[in-house]
């Protein structure tokens, strides 16, 4: 790695707030954003005032459909009383790492020095279309042939235990190691307030949850889930105006792949996680021995196995021993990081969307809330026991159509 000290930062987060995740049923989207706009306001050391902030960026996927909304730049405008450009970014359940991403553009084009990222959605007022609507980003042929988000995942899951997980021919450890996935998420995610879920799992209780698709059943799912969660990005120059501890993003990629599954390269991997992870140790200097902790887009357990292998953390077809493997070591402990050789990386130190919840378009807001707060040390009762310097978020859209990744750092030097 190149000394931290060298790192350009792209900008920095002075704030962070967010809603609780789960079924909110009284609260509708532009409320949800606006609790986790001021939380994130008011949690601004220094202060910041309304004035100072001079764009704001959101992320979601559904609102037009899940609660009949367009222009939600016009709500927000009015619910935070402000007249500044605002945007809206879409990208599946990668719309809030994208809206963080255009922040950090508009940041280091230095056309603006303060700016608001929030990222939304309300899912459970939909009931059971919900799981339909989500098909807007497959493609129409993968919808038409009966397909929904857990069916694609099955086959990519499916796929992956038939040409890696044959361990002495019965698959059962691979099996095994996907489930235990979801029972260290909800084991994180027991000391988080915001969770939505809290309680502990079993791997017998993932492999005899209801059979959602074939090899996926509930307990390897992500939930359906309604929240907001916002940032205060600043350009660097004026970070320390704000707090003592600005949390820097030195890297900041992004890459894109076709929507389909049918047409990739290969169905045991995420190539746009690959390339985008690929840009963002280039750009950093880093390799993923450096990173501490990694919020990773977990929203059925096969992807967070993927992750491992994409970012280069595992070989390839080795993700899941590494799972079995540290479970093993460090069942009991607070957090149970993945090790690998010398690499050691605590994930989902909040329980991931597997157990936190997973509002799409504020899951990639969220993840950066939670490396905010554990890297400042603030994660209470959830705090990660061990050194935090540099953390890592990847968000994904669909089943990989987009990928976006960022990582952040506490000390420069
Ligand atoms: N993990 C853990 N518990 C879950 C859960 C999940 N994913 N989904 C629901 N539950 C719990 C509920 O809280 C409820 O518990 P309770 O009985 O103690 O109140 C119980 O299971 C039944 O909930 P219900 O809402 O009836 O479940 P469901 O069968 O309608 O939905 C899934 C379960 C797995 C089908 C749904 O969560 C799902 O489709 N998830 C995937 C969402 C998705 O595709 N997102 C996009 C990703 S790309």
């Amino acid at each position: 790695m190149q000394s931290i000290k060298k790192l350009k930062p792209l900008a920095a987060i002075v704030g962070a707030g967010r809603t609780k995740f789960g079924e909110l049923w009284y609260k509708n989207p532009e409320e949800l954003l606006t609790e986790a706009g001021l939380k994130a306001m008011e949690s601004v050391e220094y202060g910041l005032k309304r004035k100072d902030i001079q764009a704001c960026y959101f992320g979601s996927f559904l609102y037009q459909v899940t609660n009949k909304l367009a222009l939600i730049p016009g709500y927000m405008s009015r619910e935070l009383g402000m007249n500044i450009p605002m945007s809206n970014t879409e990208a599946a359940c990668g719309s809030g790492g994208s809206a963080l991403y255009n922040a950090c553009l508009g940041i280091r084009s230095g056309e603006y020095d303060v700016a608001l990222v929030g990222g939304f959605e309300k899912m459970t007022d939909r009931a059971g279309k919900i799981i339909d609507d989500l098909m807007f980003a497959g493609d129409p042929h993968e919808f038409d042939a009966g397909y929904t988000f857990a069916g694609l995942y099955a086959s990519m899951m499916a796929r992956y235990i038939h040409d890696y997980g044959d361990d002495h021919g019965s698959g059962d450890r691979c099996r095994e190691a996907l489930a235990l996935v979801a029972c260290k998420n909800h084991h994180h995610a027991v000391g988080n307030e915001y969770a939505q879920f809290r309680r502990e799992f079993t791997v017998a209780d993932v492999l005899n949850s209801p059979l959602v698709a074939d090899p996926i059943r509930m307990l390897h799912c992500s939930p359906v889930s309604d929240g907001a969660v916002a940032l205060v990005v600043v350009s660097p120059d004026v970070a320390k105006k704000y707090t003592d501890t600005p949390i820097y993003v030195v890297g900041s990629q992004q890459a894109t792949d076709d929507v389909s599954i049918c047409s990739r390269e290969s169905l045991t991997g995420i190539k746009a996680t690959r390339l985008a992870m690929e840009k963002v140790l280039k750009e950093t200097g880093m390799t993923m021995r450096d990173i501490h902790l990694a919020e990773v887009h977990d929203c059925f357990t096969i992807e967070e196995i993927f992750f491992l292998e994409d970012s280069g953390f595992c070989k390839k077809g080795d993700g899941w021993k590494t799972v079995y493997d540290s479970y093993e070591s460090f069942k009991g402990s607070k957090h149970i990081p993945y090790v690998n050789g010398d690499k050691e990386l605590v994930v989902n130190a909040g329980g991931g969307l597997k157990a936190d919840g997973h509002p799409v378009g504020a899951t990639g807001v969220r993840q950066v809330y939670e490396c905010f707060k554990q890297l400042r040390n603030e994660a209470g009762g959830n705090q990660v026991d061990r050194e935090l310097n540099v953390a890592l978020c990847h968000n994904i859209g669909g089943t990989g159509g987009i990928a976006t990744v960022h990582i952040l750092v506490r000390e420069l030097q």
